[in-house]
């Protein structure tokens, strides 16, 4: 049998969906399962977007452009100009997801072996993006007892090597919820101009804030021409499936190297894209009853760990995730143990287990943290909450025997 690449061989599941195939085999013996796991909002998909793909009635669904229909992509200018940026529509390459936007920035600024720095934890698939890309993620860690916000000045300077080409910031954060302070980015806008790098600003939960405010890299002066913004259509419309996102750029030639690798993959979804067309019109005050609605999940979330003896977390200011201290030994072995030995009333909850949001991933960091998200309705929230408490205690009990 032919042998496959040693990257192909090195590549690890992912930390979030790899405990998948113990939840199928959990609800399989009738157990209802609470996905706090992953990402994936049950606010519904706006009417508008489902209209829109139902009424497409092209005659043959074609490719489209490289760079995205024109229309998304001005509709996309529309959307930023209400959030206070300016963007022309050429300055918007449309991708198949914030994942691919991530992909090619990571590609458009490094050379393999080159490095990007990042704060830990970190949305997991960063590590995946890098090593598709032969790209070293250079991680420095941010702490709970600082709000995960960015280590001090000196820190990252150390950080900073003659390799580094790129510093990727994720706000409000994937997975600790932390929103970066204008002064923050200010910092990075700094330290990227004295050693000519870029900032790559993934915002893929800007509108989900509630508490400060969100400043985006394309609003800080001196990343002009540096900052490379990610987004997305799957969290703020609630349209995981329809893999649109988008990179923006005022540098002409990120632009112009975004439209030749979107050359190389034809095009991004056809049909999806007219309909993001019709939620990217719906304009900002859209948000604003989901954004309720998440501040009632993080609470009840919050409070729920609260409540559970031995579990510490931070309350977050935004997005729809938490990273939380449990009292546990290994994060890892009790997530899986919640699936494969564990019921309340037929219940367990799912968690996603805080080694896989470290560069190092092997358990020397994040140990004993896990991840939930919290988009599940308060009432379930609850249950889950409930049902996370029995088991914490559950285990003290058999680890102890
Ligand atoms: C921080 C962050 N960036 C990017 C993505 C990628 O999202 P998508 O490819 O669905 O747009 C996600 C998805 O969970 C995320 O959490």
């Amino acid at each position: 049998m032919p042998r496959i690449s040693s990257r192909a061989r090195s590549f690890p599941d992912s930390p979030i969906r790899k405990l998948a195939p113990l939840a199928d085999a959990a609800r399989m013996r009738g157990i209802h399962v609470h996905g706090l796991n992953i990402g994936q909002p049950d606010i519904p998909t706006p009417p508008e977007f489902l209209e829109a793909l139902r009424g497409y009635d092209a005659k043959v669904l074609a490719y489209g452009r490289s760079e995205g229909e024109p229309e998304l992509r001005e509709a996309f200018a529309d959307y930023y100009r209400q959030a206070g940026l300016t963007v022309a529509p050429g300055e918007i390459v449309v991708t198949a997801g914030g994942s691919e936007a991530l992909l090619f920035a990571m590609q458009i600024v490094a050379e393999p072996g080159d490095e990007i720095l990042c704060f830990e934890p970190f949305y997991t698939n960063y590590s995946a993006f890098a090593r598709m890309s032969g790209v070293t993620l250079k991680a420095l860690p941010t702490e709970a007892a600082e709000g995960f916000h960015l280590p001090a000045e000196a820190a990252i300077r150390a950080a900073l090597t003659p390799r580094t080409k790129a510093i990727l910031l994720c706000s409000p954060n994937n997975p600790t919820g932390t929103v970066l302070t204008a002064g923050e980015l200010d910092l990075v806008a700094r330290l990227a101009e004295e050693h000519g790098l870029f900032v790559i600003g993934d915002e893929v939960y800007r509108e989900f804030v509630y508490e400060g405010r969100h400043t985006s890299v394309l609003a800080i002066p001196g990343l002009e021409r540096r900052a490379i913004l990610v987004d997305s259509v799957s969290k703020r419309y609630s349209a995981c499936g329809a893999r649109i996102g988008c990179l923006v750029s005022r540098h002409p030639d990120v632009v112009a190297a975004a439209i030749r690798f979107a050359q190389g993959r034809l095009c991004p979804p056809v049909a999806e894209q007219r309909a993001a067309t019709a939620v990217a019109r719906l304009g900002l005050g859209f948000f604003d009853p989901i954004r309720e609605e998440y501040r009632r999940r993080r609470d009840a979330a919050f409070e729920g760990l609260q409540a559970i003896p031995g579990v510490h977390c931070l309350k977050p200011a935004g997005a729809f995730y938490l990273m939380a201290e449990l009292p546990v030994s290994d994060a890892e072995a009790f997530s899986r143990w919640l699936l494969t030995d564990f019921q309340k009333d037929g219940e367990t909850v799912m968690l996603a287990a805080g080694p896989g949001f470290y560069a190092d991933g092997s358990g020397a960091r994040g140990r004993s943290q896990a991840r939930l998200a919290y988009v599940l309705e308060v009432p379930k929230l609850a249950r889950a909450m409930a049902c996370l408490a029995e088991a914490v205690e559950a285990y003290a009990a058999v680890r102890v025997v």
